[in-house]
């Protein structure tokens, strides 16, 4: 990530004279693409779309009639619930945070865990889990049959009105590829409208790719290596060490997208860091537990006051100004 060009560029913004092309190259690396991609075995339709779209808010997807996907992944809450770990059923408490599920046509590995590798295989998993919507497959899939206005969803999108599991992952994996963020004033910027971000911001930039060393696991327009790491959050939960039964691995969990990251505090797995400042103040210790786990890549950064404002405004400027996300009318 960090190579002479985007040095070139730190010192460009940091007030030294560098050539335009310089500049560009760094600002490449973090360019929107143009389409979502979607898998062959599971290409996008606009009738797929709408039925997943419905399922992901028809809270009749849960035993309890109470909580959809929607109740956890709240658009209005960039598609989290804005508590330190999630609720679900019969108020059980979680011990992770809900993540966005914003941009994750691009991702990888699904959970902070990595656990599931597809957004088809993932949206079976809280519908089932107990602790979650507390549905059954084999009671949801009559339940939903018996829903009159799903089957012409059904039959719109798949051929005819049969309702099967690997159809509702389908369904709602083709509405989430959709949810993405929209053009944020980071964008604008780096497509060459100067004054699109504040200098504070701009300053911010500089020191996510060079000082502060953000960019190195925060990489490319999402802001995510997809990777898994270790960066000494306050927490025993062993991560991807634990699915995959290697200690190296323990404490590790999945990079998050940092796009609209301001509308979702508090932060990290266990929503431990209530606000940005108290996240880059974890970057600045070195993390804030010292373990042999823990990220080469984290290490005490020496930042000041002004230099923590700087990366949080950064930050602020990967958030979009969505329209609000329409609910469905659900089936009868
Ligand atoms: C009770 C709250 C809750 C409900 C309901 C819920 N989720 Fe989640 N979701 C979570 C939590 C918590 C995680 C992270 C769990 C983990 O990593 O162990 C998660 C993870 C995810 C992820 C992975 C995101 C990533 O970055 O890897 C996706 C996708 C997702 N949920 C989609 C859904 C869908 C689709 C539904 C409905 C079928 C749903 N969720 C229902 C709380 C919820
Ligand atoms: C070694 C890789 C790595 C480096 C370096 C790194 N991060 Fe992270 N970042 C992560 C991982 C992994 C998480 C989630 C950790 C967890 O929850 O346990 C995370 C979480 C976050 C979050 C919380 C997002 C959310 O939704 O919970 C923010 C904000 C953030 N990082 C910003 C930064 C900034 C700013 C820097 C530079 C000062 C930085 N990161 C450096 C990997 C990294």
């Amino acid at each position: 990530m960090i190579n002479i060009l985007s040095i070139l560029m730190l010192s460009s913004l940091l007030g030294t004279s560098v050539s335009l092309a310089n500049m560009d190259a760094l600002k490449k690396d973090f360019q929107r693409p143009d389409s979502i991609p979607f898998p062959d075995d599971n290409q996008y339709s606009a009738a797929k779309y709408k039925l997943g779209w419905t399922l992901f808010f028809d809270p009749r997807l849960s035993t309890s009639d109470f909580i959809s996907c929607a109740s956890c992944h709240n658009p209005g809450l960039a598609w989290g619930d804005g508590m330190a770990t999630a609720t679900g059923h019969g108020m059980n408490k979680l011990g992770r945070r809900t993540p966005t599920i914003l941009n994750l046509a691009w991702g990888e590995l699904m959970m902070w865990d990595g656990r599931e590798d597809s957004l088809e295989s993932q949206a079976l998993g809280p519908i089932q889990a107990a602790g979650e919507m507390n549905m059954p497959l084999d009671t949801l899939l009559p339940k939903l049959k018996a829903i009159a206005g799903y089957g012409p969803l059904f039959k719109a999108a798949f051929g005819d009105s049969e309702v099967t599991a690997d159809r509702i992952g389908k369904a709602i994996a083709t509405y989430e590829r959709k949810v993405v963020s929209g053009q944020a004033p980071f964008d604008n910027w780096i497509k060459g409208d100067d004054d699109a971000i504040s200098d504070s911001a701009k300053r911010g930039f500089a020191l996510f790719n060079g000082k502060a060393n953000c960019a190195v696991c925060h990489s490319g327009w999402r802001f995510t290596d997809d990777g898994f790491h270790d960066i000494g959050v306050n927490s025993d939960d062993l991560g991807r060490g634990k699915i995959l039964e290697i200690e190296e691995l323990n404490h590790t969990f999945k990079t998050p997208t940092l796009r609209n990251v301001d509308q979702r505090a508090p932060y990290t797995h266990n929503g431990s860091e209530k606000t940005l400042i108290d996240i880059i103040d974890l970057y600045n210790e070195g993390g804030r537990i010292k373990r042999p786990t823990v990220s080469e890549e984290v290490r005490e950064l020496g930042l000041n006051r002004q230099e923590k404002v700087d990366l949080v405004e950064f930050l602020k400027s990967l958030t979009s100004d969505d329209p609000a996300m329409s609910i469905p009318t659900l089936p009868h």
